[in-house]
């Protein structure tokens, strides 16, 4: 047998519950505490609850009043909505507008290019500060290059970039002139990337020649030259940013510096609006299946959304706040909150390059106290890090800037809620203050395909309660159903569901119309289908449960169990494989591997090393198996599904349940046997 780490016995209600939504919910705690908005924030919060009942009245009405007053639109649309032919929906369909120009040129001609958009920290601690003058400049350079290297409107960008200003430039940039940018997180391997820029026929590849990790440099550009090797891709050009001054190999006519190339264009551009429904960006995110899915979201109803969430679920208050988001640009809360939402509302952020440990485990709490942060938005994994890192190590800085502090990714415990709360948002000096007020928590549940914020208590209006991210926002219809589509009552589970479209839902799956109709909405035919089990408490407010199907949730990050066997089956030595996700104290669930070796594997002392990172050279290294279990056969129903349930009980430590509906009832002590061998 071989195996790194024996699985956690911890068994959280939301693993439960994603086979079956409902057994799981004996378990929750009856939460009772409460935590009300002190009567001075609730005073200056920037949303009332009047926004509720407004929205109720008219939902896209209230859309349209948000896209009114939140963006620049260069034409003005006469049609909010048209859902005549769901679940294809077009929003504001023949307004025009320009994401760079409302993100950046407005700012600026509105008095206000001398604010800092971006203080940039990098992680060997450089530092480069961008005020909205000086971010509009470079957009412009940026765009003035992209089109003289022959991109138009319409054409797709692949984005291979670390957390570096320039992510940021890069995405307004193509979103400026028309072009379609489709991030690739950069610890994604060089195979990923290749099947992104083929699915979606990029033109151009924005990369940089490395970053920084944990000390040390890492490369990023080798990933792009072996991606590019094989013929038969549409890329014409690759744009290199210097960052770590590694020596990089080079193609001749299809390399660029970054330096070169938009530190030569010219610093004139003028923005066009585009169409609403002009696409604005791809998104590749795991579903059920190997292949993963390119989520399309177009820009009028994208930004307006973006732009509403951002400014009432966070309480923003652009001309005072300090805001940090810490995702990558490589996933949607890298898109939403830190490339466009904060820019379009004409917020100051922090953007950090590196890890939280690099180089010491207090570098955020450092970076919190130097910038004097006020609102601060990060996931649960990283939470339960610094909870298991200790609260000496926040306590050593002043975290009193810090007013509203947000969750996102994955459910966040009652217990990590409350740390954060009082070890985060009631630390007020180095000395271990408290503050009487601790900042209120705002858990905001979303995804790829929402393409913003959906359910969120709003910080000046909700008593928040620690685990629940509680109420739909306005204008949102959020719903949990049972199995027949039919609404549960409070106290009990189903799935969540969408019962009506919203402004910044995804516009389908480049190139799949089928598969979007398929994934989304045929398990109900009307509403959305998220995915995700759920359950309404005594009080109405929704929990979120984990998954209902194949999509594991590592660190807040999606992966499919499909998309990593595929990984594992593709080695010679593999028969055959079967992945789960079983609960982890740390990163939610981790993954877990069960294969079938083939001949002399067997014999081979180093094989679960050789998979592992057969694994991160195939997908990446954040897809790598915790755990991989080698065993004799696997558990399949008479029809050949793979039962994981099974497999997900002995991953997390348990006896396995029910085996009757096994073709082969002793497969299930085989496994037991030789794990213990
Ligand atoms: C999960 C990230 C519980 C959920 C924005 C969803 C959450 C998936 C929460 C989307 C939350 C996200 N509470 N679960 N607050 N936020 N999730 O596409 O399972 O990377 O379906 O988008 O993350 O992940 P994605």
């Amino acid at each position: 047998m071989s195996q790194d780490n024996a699985g956690s016995p911890v068994v959280s209600a939301a693993d439960q519950a994603q086979e079956h939504p409902g057994d799981a919910l004996e378990n929750l705690l009856h939460e009772n505490r409460r935590f009300a908005p002190t009567p001075e924030f609730a005073a200056a919060a920037v949303v009332q609850a009047g926004e509720y009942d407004d929205a109720a009245a008219d939902a896209p009405a209230f859309w349209a009043k948000q896209a009114r007053s939140l963006l620049s639109w260069s034409k003005d649309f006469s049609q909010t909505l048209d859902w005549s032919n769901p679940p294809f929906a077009k929003w504001f369909a023949d307004g025009e507008l320009n994401a760079a120009y409302n993100a950046l040129d407005r700012h600026v001609e509105n008095g206000l290019g001398d604010r800092v958009a971006i203080y940039f920290e990098g992680e060997p601690g450089d530092t480069r500060t961008y005020t909205y003058a000086q971010l509009t400049e470079e957009v412009k350079k940026a765009a003035n290059a992209f089109e003289a290297l022959g991109l138009a409107k319409g054409d797709r960008v692949a984005v291979y970039l670390p957390m570096i200003p320039e992510a940021v430039i890069t995405l307004l940039a193509c979103a400026r002139i028309g072009a379609v940018h489709s991030v690739v997180f950069a610890g994604f391997s060089a195979e990923a990337l290749r099947s992104r820029i083929d699915d979606a026929e990029a033109k151009l590849v924005v990369t940089a020649d490395g970053t920084y990790r944990r000390g040390k440099p890492s490369a990023l550009k080798p990933a792009v030259d072996d991606a590019l090797q094989k013929p038969g891709h549409t890329v014409e050009h690759v744009v290199v940013v210097k960052r770590n001054g590694e020596d990089v190999a080079w193609t001749e006519g299809r390399d660029v510096w970054w330096d070169t190339t938009v530190g030569a264009a010219s610093a004139e551009h003028t923005a066009v609006g585009h169409e609403a429904e002009h696409p604005l960006f791809i998104l590749y995110t795991s579903g059920t299946t190997g292949r993963p899915k390119g989520i399309l979201h177009t820009t009028g109803g994208y930004l307006t959304q973006a732009a509403y969430t951002h400014r009432a679920v966070f309480d923003l208050h652009p001309e005072t706040d300090v805001y940090w988001c810490t995702a990558d640009v490589g996933w949607v809360t890298g898109h939403t909150y830190v490339a466009y939402a904060p820019l379009i509302n004409g917020a100051t952020q922090v953007m950090y390059e590196g890890t939280p440990d690099s180089p010491h485990q207090g570098r955020w709490w450092e970076l919190v106290e130097k910038y004097k942060v006020s609102i601060l938005y990060t996931a649960p994994t990283a939470i339960r890090t610094f909870m298991k890192w200790g609260r000496d190590i926040p306590g050593q800085y002043d975290l009193s800037s810090i007013r509203v502090l947000g969750s996102v990714g994955e459910p966040i415990n009652p217990e990590a809620w409350m740390w954060y709360r009082e070890v985060i948002g009631a630390n007020a000096g180095k000395q271990g203050q408290k503050k009487d007020h601790p900042a209120p928590i705002v858990d905001t549940w979303w995804q790829t395909e929402t393409g913003a914020i959906m359910v969120a208590p709003l910080p000046g209006v909700t008593a928040t309660k620690p685990g629940s991210a509680q109420v739909p926002l306005p204008g949102i219809a959020v719903d949990v159903v049972d199995e027949m589509g039919q609404p549960v009552s409070n106290g009990a589970g189903g799935y969540l569901v969408l019962r009506e479209p919203w402004p910044s839902m995804l516009r389908g799956i480049w190139g799949d119309p089928e598969r979007y109709k398929d994934t989304y909405w045929s398990r109900f035919e009307t509403m959305y289908f998220a995915g995700d089990g759920a359950k309404k408490d005594d009080d109405g407010d929704v929990w979120l449960l984990g998954r209902v199907d194949d999509v594991m949730n590592i660190s807040g990050h999606r992966l499919s169990t499909t998309e990593i066997e595929s990984a594992l089956v593709s080695h010679p030595s593999v028969a055959e494989a079967a992945v789960v996700g079983a609960a982890d104290e740390t990163t939610g669930q981790a993954v877990v591997a069960f294969v079938i070796l083939r001949g002399s594997a067997k014999d081979d002392p180093d094989i679960v090393t050789t998979l592992r990172n057969h694994v991160g050279k195939e997908i990446g290294p954040i897809a790598k198996p915790k755990t991989i279990l080698v065993v004799p056969e696997l558990p399949k129903t008479r029809s050949g599904k793979i039962m994981r349930r099974l497999l997900k009980d002995i991953a997390e430590g348990r006896e396995a349940g029910d085996a009757t509906t096994l073709a082969d009832s002793t497969v299930m002590s085989q496994i037991s046997d030789s794990l213990r061998k």
